[in-house]
């Protein structure tokens, strides 16, 4: 099935297109609980897939899905004569979201109403100082104070103040409670984890976080403060957020790793989720977990920024790496663990209201930004898709205007007056190490039939794509990556839940594999979540193997062992295939 690579371009496209409709309907009968993998996850890709029989895909932005119907997006925010044009816009009209039971009030986060219409967003003046952000444990005990005091400033506005810290925080509640409705679509909420909407929601968020806190102290040039958990430095709570008597400092955390605990960027909340590694041995570890994360794993936007997410998509289509760890698990590490959704750091309902939040986001934004340079000795891309680009945020600037950015709006950081200094990435080379004697293929494998219940390990040999799909070009532009990729879909993880399971490649002792071993492939961790339906978090997980292959000596095999760890919670797993993606 693999095209030859003497056609011509336009006459590859058709033939692929052809083969797509048959190809999303095949999948449709194979993955019963996932829907068309170009309708529901993945991006602009052209996939040789292995399952019963091979095929291939061709998704142009959901041009040629084949699969679900495009929905048409009422009012005039999404460009025009794209009648497909799909972006998750924003609108004013808020409604009480989800809360986890047990949370703790205030349980309605949706902003003050605006007395006028949002405005479009415009870049800041050229000529305006460089806010150069630094790390929490460079900038000094003064510039410190000077975070201290904005946020007493914010404290001290009246909660009806869309720029009081009471109201920032719930800017964040309301993003990933469901509160904030899409506009066309009063039904559905805007959700902005466990998607490509990830990183640029949270960037703009900060933005004007960072413009409010500029504004209160009278400083124009006043930047965040990064918590670099990243670096050794800053791998754990830095001092100044624990000391009671600073507004920095939260009652609602972790007492256990308070300073000097070094941080676990891979942490396993619950009884028994402590390495109790050394800080030596912590560290190294913590620099294999960035790496898989930022390198190995991260070779295309999608597994990077996230999954797309268009109007109408069901909400959370699946993380990129970043996301599910070291995210979602130094939110763990910091939040209470003896609450029952580990406030106020461990649930995203709360998260907002620790001032360590911002720092904390501060430093994700600033690893979108080592991604994009040149990590990996690679240069890497973004999405170019406009569903991408024109998806679109409602927030509050520091005159207190509500104001429309969309994903397009904040790509370029110099454009927003911006800048990371003062932390390396010390994790660059810190290529994990492959573990010997875990029996990486042996003897044949009992089927297993998904979908599937985790309650224990599952071991099963996935299919890689045919030889010749693996050394296909791509189709698309020249600069187009590709990769082979493990895809877990329909998974169903208990909302009520931290779930947590580990992805092992060709380990089938898997429990000889330490910490942080090249065998270990990927993570899937969320926080308690409560979704549309309540109780389910329906989502998806991509690992790349490129890299990882290579590395086992396993690039000639025809398949693959994965095993699935279960580590806490329910979950169930759709099903498992390889696919080779390019972007
Ligand atoms: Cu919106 Cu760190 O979560």
């Amino acid at each position: 099935m693999a095209a030859g690579g003497g056609s011509s371009r336009a006459l590859l496209a058709l033939r692929v297109l052809l083969l797509c409709a048959l190809a999303a309907a095949a999948a449709t009968i194979l993955v019963p609980l996932a829907t068309s993998p170009c309708a529901r996850s993945l991006s602009r890709s052209i996939l040789a897939a292995t399952g019963l029989d091979p095929y291939l895909l061709f998704c142009a932005g959901g041009d040629a899905s084949g699969g679900a119907p495009l929905l048409s997006q009422g009012g005039g925010a999404n460009g025009t004569g794209r009648g497909a044009a799909r972006a998750v816009v924003t609108d004013q009209r808020c409604v009480r979201g989800k809360f986890p039971p047990d949370a703790l009030p205030p349980l309605q986060c949706c902003p003050p109403a605006s007395a006028s219409e949002p405005v479009n967003f415009t870049l800041p003046d050229p000529a305006e100082p460089l806010r150069t952000r630094r790390p929490v444990h460079a900038v000094g005990a003064e510039y410190m104070a000077k975070y201290a005091r904005a946020v007493a400033l914010m404290k001290a506005l009246p909660r009806s103040d869309p720029r009081s810290f009471y109201q920032q925080a719930n800017v964040h509640c309301a993003y990933c409670t469901g509160s904030h409705r899409q506009a066309g679509r009063p039904d559905l909420g805007v959700q902005i984890h466990f998607s490509w909407l990830f990183f640029p929601f949270h960037r703009a968020y900060l933005y004007f976080f960072e413009r409010i806190a500029a504004k209160l102290l009278g400083e124009p040039g006043f930047a965040l403060p990064v918590w670099t958990w990243d670096v050794p430095e800053g791998m754990g709570i830095p001092e100044v957020f624990a000391d009671e008597a600073s507004p920095l400092y939260d009652p609602i955390r972790e007492p256990s790793h308070a300073p000097p605990k070094v941080a676990d960027l891979d942490y396993i909340l619950g009884g028994g989720g402590e390495k109790n590694l050394t800080d030596e041995q912590q560290i190294l570890h913590n620099f294999r977990v960035m790496y898989k994360q930022m390198i190995s794993g991260a070779t295309l936007p999608s597994l990077f920024l996230g999954q797309p997410y268009r109007a109408g998509d069901p909400e959370m289509p699946g993380a990129g790496t970043v996301e599910w760890i070291p995210h979602n698990t130094m939110h763990l590490w910091t939040g209470d663990n003896s609450r029952p959704n580990a406030e106020n750091m461990g649930v995203y309902y709360s998260a907002g209201r620790d001032p360590i939040f911002y720092p904390h986001h501060a430093n994700i934004d600033r690893l979108w930004e080592s991604w994009r340079g040149i990590v990996g000795g690679r240069r890497r891309a973004d999405f170019a898709d406009p569903d991408w680009l024109d998806s679109s945020f409602l927030l509050y600037d520091e005159e207190a205007r509500l104001v429309r950015i969309t994903v397009r709006d904040v790509l370029d950081i110099g454009k927003l007056r911006y800048a990371y200094a003062g932390a390396g990435l010390p994790w660059l080379n810190a290529r994990p190490p492959v573990t010997p004697g875990v029996n990486p293929r042996g003897g044949r494998l009992a089927s297993v039939s998904f979908p599937v219940s985790l309650d224990a390990a599952v071991t099963a040999e996935v299919r890689r794509p045919p030889p010749g799909a693996r050394r296909r070009r791509s189709l698309q532009e020249e600069q187009a990556r590709e990769e082979e990729v493990l895809m877990v879909e329909g998974i169903e993880a208990d909302a009520a839940d931290f779930v947590r399971f580990d992805v092992y490649v060709n380990a089938r002792e898997y429990r000889k594999v330490p910490p942080g071993g090249r065998e270990m492939a990927g993570t899937f961790a969320t926080l308690k979540h409560p979704g549309k339906e309540g109780t389910v978090v329906r989502t998806s997980m991509t690992v790349a193997l490129g890299e990882l292959l290579e590395d086992l000596g396993a690039e000639g095999d025809d398949s693959v062992t994965v095993t699935l760890v279960p580590v806490r919670g329910k979950v169930r797993i759709g099903g498992l295939k390889i696919v080779y993606m390019a972007e």
